[in-house]
């Protein structure tokens, strides 16, 4: 089952073609990283029409190397979201339209979905049940995995999400967009310890997260008469530290509690270097083990997109391409999951 998949739900125009019998086939990736970053953040108009202009030779591009054409293809599988409304339409309109004009079916796939199932893509991968660390610009959840669909949410940020945490602190450091890898980069150089950050809901008795406030204590300590900006890259490690500190506590917590010893870290924050050796040591300690995508596959990509279509194909579900076509900006994951499943 050869299956073409298509990212556009935010700033990286990904397309690929993954095979459920020899894997991966072709992929290209092309991320908008510089037209924004003139900005300092994601202009949605601008990168609904930068995915216009670029997504029609990526699928050329993909078809080509994989010398398929696109009556080939058993079926394509697109994000309908959750993200940027408009940057969703995009591939929500070239996949339904290319599969109608192919008579073949389009397959809406959850963002998150593609991030949570992308470990499975790698060599030694988890096996179900596990538990998952979803750790992007947009999300921070814990959920629990007990096969492809069934998502149960056991905690989730009550604010901010930490990428957006990592991005917002990295702004108020003066760093450049996304300030992620940066703030991480200049975390490296830091010594932590110089400052008190607070860890919010360390201790609140549930798998929640809280940000926000964790940015706000760093733009308090910059905006003091008393700061000095050789302090940076400690502030920056002491943030660093502080939302590792929190994100371990609670996948801990959350292994604890489902009795589970598989976590699955997902999305651009899981490509933080600390942040994985902080859950490895942690786990280790608990019998535990994380799982992490390749590197590649952590910020957004189409192969995890693909590969989240062929899952749901293999299961036997029959999408409804063609009809309409609808993107879902906001979208529970959990709501993948029976209603039982899934947390009011
Ligand atoms: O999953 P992703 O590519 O896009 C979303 O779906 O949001 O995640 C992007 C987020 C950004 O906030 C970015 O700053 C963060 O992941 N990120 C990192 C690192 N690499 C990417 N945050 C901390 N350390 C990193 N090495
Ligand atoms: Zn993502």
């Amino acid at each position: 089952m050869k299956i073409l998949g298509i990212e556009s739900s935010c700033d990286e125009t990904g397309v690929a073609i993954y095979d459920s019998r020899d894997g991966l086939l072709a992929q290209a990736l092309h991320t908008q990283v510089d037209l924004h970053a003139l900005y300092g953040g994601v202009v949605p108009e601008l990168a609904s029409r930068d995915h216009i202009r670029l997504l029609p030779a990526l699928i050329r591009q993909t078809l080509s190397e994989a010398a398929l054409a696109a009556a080939d293809l058993d079926a394509i599988a697109y994000t309908a979201g959750p993200g940027l409304a408009g940057a969703l339409l995009v591939g929500a309109s070239v996949a339904e339209a290319m599969a109608l004009a192919a008579g073949i079916p389009a397959l809406p796939v959850h963002h998150l979905e593609g991030h949570l199932l992308s470990p499975l893509l790698s060599d030694d991968p988890p096996v179900f049940p596990f538990a998952a660390l979803l750790v992007s610009g947009g999300h921070t959840q814990l959920m629990r995995v007990a096969g492809v669909g069934e998502y149960e949410l056991l905690g989730e940020t009550q604010d901010d999400a930490v990428g957006e945490a990592f991005d917002k602190t990295a702004k108020i450091l003066g760093l450049g967009y996304p300030g992620g890898p940066q703030l991480a980069a200049l975390a490296v150089r830091g010594q932590s310890g110089r400052f008190r950050l607070p860890r919010p809901m360390l201790h609140s008795g549930n798998l929640d997260f809280s940000f926000s406030g964790l940015k706000t204590a760093v733009f308090n300590i910059v905006s003091s008469p008393d700061w000095q900006t050789e302090w940076a890259a400690d502030l920056a490690a002491d943030f660093q530290r502080a939302a590792i500190e929190v994100l371990t506590s609670k996948a801990l917590a959350a292994l604890e509690q489902t009795g589970l010893r598989a976590l699955v870290v997902a999305g651009g924050v899981g490509a933080n270097t600390a942040l994985r050796a902080a859950l490895d040591a942690a786990l280790r300690r608990l019998g535990a083990r994380a799982y992490y995508p390749a590197p590649a596959l952590c910020t957004d990509n189409g192969v995890m997109i693909a590969f989240a279509g062929a899952q749901r194909l293999m299961r036997g579900e029959t999408p409804q391409g063609g009809a309409a076509i609808r993107v879902r900006p906001r979208w529970p994951l959990a709501e993948l999951a029976s209603p039982a499943a899934s947390r009011a």
